[in-house]
């Protein structure tokens, strides 16, 4: 945790105008500064920076806050990330050194140590592309010939692995790299025999960037159909490369990504470098695994639409189902373009040109439920059977969208594509719903009502102190509303970790540990929603999160989920309902630590210093005060 102190340092030196100023070329206008939005494709300038108020406004897309909410809309990174990045701007020293265990400083040498030998390995691959003879002659003319330009290989880092045993390990033990790091890394191995080579021989590299850029992994291709081993070789994972939440080219791509509001994923390294070489750059690819959600999870980051390019066998479609649904299970859009056959994005838009490609994607790119629909359609005829299964296998993909709106629009296009009566696709709906809920929230829901149905509410609630079931009333309110934003600049996550600080720790277990997570996970960067709670490994966990979002509903509410009748919202309270609950939790803790200093000042033995005494004393004064000023803020009277 960054103390309060520094956070109020970084704030009262950090210029918003500087800082953004190094993102986007500000003009002035009168008292304020403006921009063309870094946040949206506009022609005339609509982004504000006022210097004297500290803050920004953009009017295209409604953005706005500090300099701080800028940092992390702009560079997509959490809280204490911005008040980090912003320390090292300004010079400041944030001292936390003492919550850093040695592991960690070993564990963070480690990475530091693999970054410093993965760049050194992208500098060597480089070199040898560009300035070794087989480099040019098998290397770079490959590149070449696949119709990648000078600049396309410059810029994604690509490069050569001479067909030599020991090239790279023993260039870098030479400068003096640690063959340790080189083996953790991934680039150097060692035989039964003890003899080192290098994992990468005879291919061209693909370097893997993190999201800030940094080199973590690469790939390397075979040069011809006879080559030994896989097409593509990847790194393993390592401690700065897990696969399951890197996409490759995600580090070009995000400021696309977000302007375009549209991220398009495709299956290869040469299809993300030939549609950017072609001028379309929010283009990702799942590199060396399936789709994974942790993948998906950062895309959402950025955009909530995904429009998936696969080539067109029906082979390739089937596979990518699972990842299909795992972006609708997201909540977010999936839209999909089919090639035609034989083709694969990288072979059309060199066939066609970036232009042509661009305008293909536009008029193919189509819904993919309502895709799957018409696909399914098209192939039962006029068989019942076949036309049942059909309907329940896209039932299946639409059960998986989280919003009930959204549910219900696909479910009545879906009725009029496979012409089938509305009532029919609602009520399988219904019940692939409820079954969707059995994997992951309805278990926890079931333990939550048979403990209910078995123990009265208030037995099981009567072992808990007064405290406890304060906390555990804060902790209800964030499981419900986390992501919901508390005010201009927090989530309601956000706002709890910053109330609930040290001194004010939980005393249930299960709110504590929890809480720590949660505080984990945000410094992570990790978005916290109620999913957080509801999928959460200890079932203590999960069930309780279903209790809180469970009467979150009231019995209409969710009878109307369940029939999926659309929900108008009504205003939501939570943010009074949080205030007061942990007003509530700051008196109640208040009026122990005034029970305990009374305690002692009864118990104090007749000769007690006078000193002792009055520090005491002085103590309960300002207990007293702080209790008035907390109950004045929730409108409560104290009597005494
Ligand atoms: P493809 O075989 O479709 O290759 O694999 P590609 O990307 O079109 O490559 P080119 O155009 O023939 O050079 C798609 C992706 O699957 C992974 C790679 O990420 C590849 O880009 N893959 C494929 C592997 O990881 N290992 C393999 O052996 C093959
Ligand atoms: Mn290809």
């Amino acid at each position: 945790m960054i103390p309060k102190h520094i956070i109020d340092e970084i704030m009262a030196t950090a210029r918003i105008e500087e800082v953004i100023g190094d993102f986007v070329a500000l003009k002035k206008s009168g008292a304020d500064m403006k921009a063309l939005s870094p946040f949206s494709q506009e022609k005339t300038p609509s982004f504000y920076v006022s210097p004297n108020k500290q803050i920004f406004k953009d009017f295209s897309s409604g953005k706005g806050g500090n300099v701080v909410t800028f940092l992390m809309e702009h560079e997509q990174i959490s809280y204490p990330e911005a008040l980090r990045f912003l320390a090292k701007r300004y010079n400041i020293t944030i001292p936390d050194e003492k919550e850093i265990t040695p592991e960690e400083i070993q564990q963070a040498n480690e990475k530091e140590s693999l970054f410093i030998v993965l760049n050194y390995a992208l500098e060597f691959y480089r070199d040898q592309l560009e300035n070794t003879e087989d480099g040019k002659a098998i290397g770079k003319s490959y590149f070449l010939e696949r119709g990648f330009r000078e600049e396309t290989i410059e810029k994604f880092g690509l490069g050569f692995a001479p067909q030599k045993w020991d090239a790279f390990g023993s260039a870098a033990l030479a400068i003096g790299y640690k063959d340790e790091y080189l083996q953790l890394a991934g680039l150097s191995k060692v035989n039964e025999q003890g003899k080192r080579y290098d994992m990468f021989r005879n291919r061209v590299i693909f370097p893997i960037h993190n999201l800030s850029g940094k080199v973590v992994a690469f790939a390397g291709r075979q040069l011809s159909k006879e080559d030994k081993g896989p097409k593509y070789l990847n790194s393993p994972e390592t401690p700065v490369y897990h696969k399951s939440d890197i996409l490759y080219g995600m580090y070009f791509a995000k400021n696309m990504i977000r302007m375009k509001d549209k991220c398009f994923l495709v299956e290869g390294y040469t299809d993300v470098i030939t549609l950017n070489q072609a001028g379309i750059e929010n283009v990702v690819a799942s590199s060396g695994t399936s789709l994974t959600d942790g993948q998906i999870r950062q895309v959402s980051r950025f955009t909530p639409n995904i429009t998936v390019l696969y080539d067109g066998d029906p082979a390739g479609l089937k596979a990518s189902q699972r990842g299909i649904d795992l972006i609708l299970a997201q909540g977010m859009n999936v839209r999909l373009v089919i090639f035609p056959d034989g083709e694969d994005p990288d072979s059309y838009c060199k066939r066609v040109g970036g232009q042509e490609f661009g305008t293909y994607i536009e008029e193919h790119e189509q819904d993919f439920i309502l895709f799957k629909s018409q696909l399914l359609f098209g192939e039962t005829g006029k068989d019942p059977l076949r036309k049942a299964d059909a309907v329940k296998s896209i039932v299946a993909s639409i059960a998986l969208i989280p919003d009930p709106v959204k549910r219900t629009i696909f479910a009545q296009e879906c009725a009029k594509i496979m012409e089938v009566p509305e009532q029919v696709i609602a009520s399988e709906l219904g019940k692939a719903r409820r079954k969707e809920l059995d994997d992951s929230s309805r278990k926890a829901l079931e333990a939550v009502e048979i403990a209910q149905q078995m123990v009265p509410e208030e037995e099981i609630t009567t072992h808990l102190t007064e405290t406890e079931k304060q906390e555990l009333q804060v902790m209800k309110l964030l499981i419900r509303h986390a992501a919901d934003m508390y005010d201009d600049e927090r989530t309601v996550a956000q706002f709890v970790l910053d109330e609930i600080h040290e001194g004010l720790a939980f005393t249930n277990p299960l709110c504590a540990n929890l809480l720590n997570e949660v505080r984990t996970a945000v410094a992570e960067g990790i978005v916290v929603d109620a999913s957080f709670f509801v999928n959460h490994e200890e079932s203590s966990v999960n069930s309780f999160a279903a209790d809180a979002l469970h009467d979150k509903y009231r019995a209409s509410d969710r009878w109307a989920e369940i029939h999926e009748i659309p929900l108008v919202h009504e205003e939501e309270n939570y943010r009074l309902d949080l205030h007061s609950a942990i007003l509530h939790y700051k008196i109640r803790k208040v009026e122990m630590a005034i029970e305990a200093n009374q305690k002692e000042l009864k118990e104090m033995p007749a000769d007690a210093e006078e000193e002792t005494v009055t520090v005491l004393m002085e103590k309960q004064l300002h207990l007293i005060t702080l209790r008035r000023s907390l109950s004045e803020l929730i409108g409560v009277t104290v009597i005494k």
